[in-house]
């Protein structure tokens, strides 16, 4: 069997875990530990994800996010995301659970807490944590968070999510000063 094949095999044998899971336990921060721990597994298989299967765009200014899996119903969507030099996204939500893991290289993530209520105000960042082999972040629907890119290439991170981005349609970014939301639309560079 070749790389290409291993790897499809061990992705299809953690997104059934993963479908499975959610089946069982529904959305909830314990579900997302025990998805993490499937996805963790998965990333911890690095040889199956060698850059070179996943070359950054040519610019080197912004990430690619390459589609490992999706259900025919847009359900249950793993990516290798392949990051930039230097990238800074704005907080945002993403209107379905996600769950993102190192496979190489450091993606930092601020996890933010919103004022109570749907009241504007400063946002505080609740938590900071740098993820790399080993490490991962949950997110619920509605909990916000940055990524920042910084440091050494290459950077390949497992994102999945509950659906896929390009069904992300409603999801808001925030101006972390006023904790005003807009619209932010899906990644561009999805393939
Ligand atoms: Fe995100």
């Amino acid at each position: 069997m070749d790389r290409a094949q291993e790897r499809e095999r061990m992705v299809a044998e953690t997104v059934a875990a993963v479908r499975r899971i959610e089946g069982e336990q529904g959305v909830t921060r314990e579900a997302l530990m025990a998805i993490r721990a499937e996805l963790l597994a998965l990333a911890a298989r690095s040889e199956l994800f060698p850059p070179e299967d996943f070359p950054s765009p040519a610019d080197g200014k912004e990430n690619r996010l390459y589609a490992l899996s999706i259900d025919p119903d847009k359900r249950f969507a793993l990516y290798l995301n392949r990051g930039s030099a230097r990238k800074d996204t704005p907080p945002h939500n993403h209107t379905t659970w996600a769950v993102v893991v190192g496979v190489a290289g450091e993606e930092h993530n601020k996890i933010y807490r919103r004022p109570a209520g749907d009241a504007a105000g400063p946002m505080a960042v609740a938590e900071e944590i740098t993820v790399k082999p080993g490490t991962g972040v949950c997110l619920l629907p509605d909990d916000i968070h940055s990524i920042h890119m910084r440091g050494e290439d290459p950077k390949l991170h497992l994102h999945m999510y509950g659906k896929a981005i390009s069904e992300m349609t409603e999801r808001v970014h925030y101006d972390p000063e006023t904790g005003r939301g807009e619209f932010y639309p899906p990644h561009p560079d999805t393939r």
